[in-house]
């Protein structure tokens, strides 16, 4: 039987089942506990923020973001376009109107120029989304300088959409700290995982404590079960936040092994006819969470679905990069600016598998199976 060669899987450090076992030694099962603050605190240590919210999920974490911001019903946001659909789903559970971004070509995201001059033309028809959702694309971070200088021009908020991007840098702090609000993803194909799980983060501690108000069912301070607001069950538990500390400990292990992998792949196919890797910006260090390149299929010899194709046969897993969210049927009503960058990433672009667990076998599976389609060639259609 061979064996699987998988996108991105969960990576435990052993430290985990120390901290679950904690919090079933003290009972500290439900509703929060001692494990949940810590994470909180060690999480805004290492991301340079005064204040977490440990959460269900990074959608959750978004969805509380939105609504703490002020997204309300009929208001736009803007988003990136090339993202998972999580990145805007909470706009349109909120009533709002999600208006897409296209990517640059330095950093696969969202393009400062064009989000100025979107916000420009906004202003001048007196119509100002109420909100930017900027996402940090596998592990690289967006140009935040320019996105947020374009944002505060207009007071529009900015909140960055981290869930990928947990490690990474932007001139040396990480992203998720610069906007109002920052959101982090630990589902189980992230970087580190709590099995499922999210992050809130930022600097202003009312945002947070109405955050954690909000995902307790917005319970008002009375003995009895009081309510003036209609709240979420959105809170992370206690004993997953102990096995995010645990991983929160190997973060920086985690993303040396992601980048190694990118830095085998590039050495091995690099220079092969008509692949190119996800560039690195001058601006930051990307962890490399997924490690992606671009197939141009007439140089190559074989497009993108068909290599990804020959290589699932061989059970390895790889996916197209992210279909961008003006192309997807449940957005199709919505507004875009520009979106011929993220529509080409998705026709050539194919994301390798990535976890920090993959062994040297592993990635020289992987380099043979594409060097192997690239030598012996396919009949293309
Ligand atoms: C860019 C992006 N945003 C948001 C999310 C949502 O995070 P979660 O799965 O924890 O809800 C994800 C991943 O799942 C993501 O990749």
């Amino acid at each position: 039987m061979i064996k699987p060669i998988l996108l991105s899987i969960p990576h435990m450090n052993g430290e985990e089942i120390e901290y679950v076992k904690e919090a079933f030694d003290t009972n500290w099962i439900a509703p929060v506990g001692p494990h949940l603050e810590a994470f909180e605190q060690e999480f805004c240590h290492v991301i340079g923020v005064n204040h977490a919210a440990a959460v269900v999920s990074g959608t959750a974490a978004l969805h509380l973001a939105l609504q703490l911001v002020g997204v309300e019903s009929g208001d736009e946001v803007f988003c990136s376009t090339l993202t998972f659909a999580a990145s805007a789903n909470p706009i349109v559970y909120l009533g709002a109107k999600p208006v897409f971004i296209d990517s640059d070509r330095t950093s696969w995201n969202m393009n400062p120029e064009l989000l100025q001059a979107a916000l420009d033309k906004r202003a001048r028809l007196g119509k100002l989304p109420k909100a930017v959702v900027v996402v940090h694309l596998y592990g690289q971070s967006a140009d935040i300088d320019p996105i947020l200088a374009a944002c505060n021009r207009y007071e529009v908020a900015l909140i960055e959409d981290a869930a990928e991007s947990l490690g990474a840098t932007y001139k040396g702090r990480s992203p998720g700290s610069f906007g109002k609000i920052g959101i982090f993803s630990f589902n189980g194909n992230k970087i580190i995982t709590t099995s499922g799980g999210g992050m809130l983060v930022s600097n202003e501690p009312e945002i947070v404590i109405k955050a954690r108000f909000l995902s307790t069912q917005a319970r008002d301070p009375a003995p009895h079960y009081q309510h003036s607001e209609i709240g979420y069950n959105y809170r992370l538990s206690n004993v997953l936040a102990g096995i995010g500390r645990g991983q929160l400990q190997v973060l920086e292990q985690r993303v040396q092994a992601r980048r190694r992998n990118f830095e085998v792949y590039r050495q091995a196919l690099g220079e092969l006819p008509g692949i190119s890797f996800m560039p690195e910006a001058s601006y930051g260090r990307a962890t490399r969470w997924l490690s992606c390149m671009t197939i141009n299929p007439h140089i190559f010899g074989a497009d993108r679905e068909q290599v990804r194709k020959i290589l699932a046969q061989q059970h390895i897993e790889t996916r197209p990069v992210w279909k961008p969210l003006h192309l997807q049927p449940a957005f199709a009503q919505y507004e875009t600016v520009g979106g011929e960058v993220a529509e080409e990433l998705f026709a050539c672009g194919l994301c390798l598998p990535s976890g920090s667990n993959l062994t040297n076998e592993d990635l020289e599976r992987v380099v043979g199976a594409i060097a192997k389609i690239c030598s012996v060639g396919i009949k293309m259609n």
